[in-house]
This record gives C-alpha cells, structure tokens and sequence, in this order.
C-alpha cells in the first residue's frame, strides 16, 4: 500500500496545470510507493481557486498562500505562481518543513536565490526546480551517451533557445518585461533551461563574453491607455568556456519568429557529434565518426523503452512522448528526493548554479555593451 503524501498547489496557469497533470499521473505512471493526495489547491482570487479545485480534484480551495503551506495536511508544496513570489513561498515552506516543487527560474535577482538555497538547506527539505527539459527521456539518453565516450571528448558546446512569443510588437505588455516581477527577460525565462541542459553534458561553466538586447522597449498595455516599457533583454548571446577545456557558445531569442521552442545543442566531440532539438523531443542526432567513410552519417535515434523512463508510459519506441510527460518524470524525481533516493531532478543547489551563470552573462553583456559604445 503506498504512502499517502499531502500535496498544495499554488498557482493554476499554464504550469499549474502541468504540476496538476503531473500529480494525478506519477503514481500510475511510476507505481511509487508514495500517492499524492490533492490537498489545497491556492489561487487568487477565491472563485478560481474553488473552480480550479474542482477542475484539477483538490479536497479544498484557498486564496491564501500562507495558510496553504502551514496546513498540517500538507507534506509538499507545488510552486508555479509568476517569479517575483517564488523567493518567499519557497522559504516560507522550507522554514515550514515542507518539501518544495518550484518553477524556475529561482528568484527576480541572485540574493534572493541564495537566500532560497540556503532556507532549503538549513530546513533539510527536498527541492526540485522546474528545469523539465533535463528530464526527458531522450535528453537524459543524450547524457548517457556523451558519458559513455561514443563520440570522444567534447570540445564544443553549441546551443540556441529560440521562441517568438514576444516577436509581434503588438503583443501586450506583461509582468515579463518588469525587473521587479520577472527579473532577466530571455535570460530568466529560456536560457536558464539551455544552461541546464548544458551543465548537465559538459559540466560548470566560465563566462567569458556576452551581449543582450531589448529590441522591443515598449508594449501596448492590454487595456489600450498607451504603452509600457520593457524592463529586459528579449535577446541575449553568449561565449562560455567549459571546466573540461571545451569551448561554448550560445544565443537565445523571445522575439524569433517561428520558433515556437527551439531549444536545442550540438556536442561536438572528437570522434563525433549529438545533435538535439526539443522541438523534435524524440529524436537524437548522433554521428560516429567509424566504419567506412561512404557509410558515415548522421542517424536518427527514436525515443524508446530502451531510454531512461520511456517504458514507464508505454512499451513501444517511436511512439513518442511529450512536454507533460517531462513533468510527470519531473514529480517522479521529487518523490525519489523525498524519499531519499538517487533523483534526475534539478535539485536547489544545481539550480542555484544555473541562476549564477544567467545573471553573470547578464553583468558580462552590460560590461560589454559599455566597452562597445560608439561614443
Ligand atoms: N518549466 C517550464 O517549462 C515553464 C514553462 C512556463 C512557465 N514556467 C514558469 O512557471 C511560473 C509561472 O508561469 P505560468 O506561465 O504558469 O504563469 P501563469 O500566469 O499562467 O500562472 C500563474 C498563476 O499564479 C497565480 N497567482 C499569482 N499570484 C498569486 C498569489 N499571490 N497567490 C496564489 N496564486 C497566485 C495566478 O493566478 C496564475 O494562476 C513562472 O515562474 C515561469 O517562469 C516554467
């Protein structure tokens, strides 16, 4: 019989949903031996959280979020609110003793993610941080190979976050473009995950040269009464050096038309390559380069049971999985955390590591843009 775990949801949006979908799929997915119990679902304002109880199965409703963390019924909390309000719901349940699920990125600025790091490790609770992309079955295959030598030491690292969710300049202002509720713009919002992905395949990073750039400075205000400004960079690119010797570099866009979620790497090894790209989040590219010359080629790997949790749900390779699925790995990795257990989940430390390397190519590409100045 499985454990039961109580679970508080805070926030209904688009990952709110995702964490919903998520809870209600992990233990049937994983057979854990540990069974989310929908608790408390919070939103703002008191009808929508009641209705979004009901729609996601929650036992109760609530608009306040402290109360929803300081429930006694509640073992683990999902946080999935905009970023400005992660730092304090993620001390206030670690100073609580709850274990954490939090979107990323961590915080609007680097104290407050110290500061999270540090109430996390103080309180002993376990955190995951929402860098699903890790999680997927191919990515994680990806690791596996670049580990096991198939294409040698790696020497180069590129990669490209690419969406055009901001590329219409008619699209609305929002909570995005201000520092003081997002933080960085691209940087915060895509990068962060590449920088995840790239962390994970080739280990810590050096920054050694960026650049960034707001190229839409104002938005309409939704209610049409003028425009607001765009506190933050829509694009920003960036030379990394690697601690194994290998060169990086990397380049990430809100504003590039037609890319809807481009985030994607080569490895370039010496004795071969592994191409990737999420768009197409089954597949791998891997060339070898062995055999004779007129055989050689880039092949296309199918995601499939052989791969880290595929077989979890269903049996059969190339019948593909999708974004939802990563967050249902992702819920799997926490209750591994809980428990104690080896996790695949972006822990708070390692997340921390990704928050340093963004705003330290955001300090690089505002040094730069000094030195670079016309006049
Ligand atoms: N991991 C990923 O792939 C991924 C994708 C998208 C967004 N995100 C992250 O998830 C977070 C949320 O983004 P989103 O797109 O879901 O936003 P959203 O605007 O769709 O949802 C935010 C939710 O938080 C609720 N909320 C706001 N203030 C609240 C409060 N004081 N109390 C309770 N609820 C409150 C809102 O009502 C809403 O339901 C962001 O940090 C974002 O960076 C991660």
């Amino acid at each position: 019989m499985a454990k039961e775990i109580g679970i508080a949801l805070i926030g209904t949006g688009f990952m709110g949903k995702a964490h919903a979908l998520a809870w209600g799929a992990v233990q049937p997915v994983f057979g854990t031996d540990t069974k989310p119990r929908l608790e408390i679902l919070c939103d703002q304002p008191a009808e929508r959280a009641t209705a979004m109880a009901d729609q996601f199965g929650f036992a109760r409703a609530s608009d306040n979020w402290r109360a929803a963390i300081a429930d006694p019924a509640v073992d683990a909390v999902s946080i999935t609110t905009p970023n400005k309000l992660h730092a304090e719901m993620v001390i206030e349940a670690a100073q609580a003793g709850k274990h954490i699920w939090c979107e990323k990125p961590l915080a609007v600025n680097l104290d407050e993610a110290k500061a999270m790091a540090k109430a996390v490790e103080q309180a002993g609770v376990a955190a995951v941080i929402g860098y699903n992309y890790t999680q997927n079955p191919t990515f994680l295959h990806a690791v596996e190979l670049l580990q096991s030598g198939v294409i040698g030491r790696p020497i180069h690292f590129r990669g490209i976050v690419d969406e055009d969710y901001q590329a219409d300049p008619k699209t609305p202002w929002t909570w995005r473009s201000l520092q003081a509720e997002a933080g960085l713009g691209v940087l915060g919002d895509l990068t962060c995950h590449l920088i995840s992905m790239a962390l994970r395949l080739m280990g810590p990073i050096t920054v050694i040269g960026a650049d960034m750039q707001t190229v839409h400075r104002t938005r309409p205000l939704e209610d049409g009464s003028g425009t607001a400004k765009v506190e933050n960079e829509d694009i920003a690119s960036a030379l990394l050096r690697f601690e194994n010797g290998a060169q990086g570099v990397i380049s990430s866009s809100r504003v590039a038309w037609g890319r809807k979620n481009r985030l994607s790497f080569e490895v370039h090894g010496e004795k071969g390559m592994i191409c990737f790209d999420q768009e197409r989040m089954n597949e791998l590219q891997l060339y070898v380069a062995e055999g004779a010359k007129s055989t050689q080629g880039f092949r296309t790997i199918l995601a499939g049971p052989e791969h880290p949790h595929y077989g979890r749900f269903n049996p059969a390779p190339g019948h593909t999985l999708g974004f939802q699925d990563q967050k249902t790995i992702e819920a799997a990795a926490f209750l591994d955390m809980i428990a104690g257990r080896k996790s695949s989940g972006v822990g708070i430390n390692e997340a921390l590591a990704i928050e340093k390397i963004i705003h330290a190519i955001a300090v690089t590409a505002n040094d730069t843009a000094s030195h670079v100045s016309p006049d």
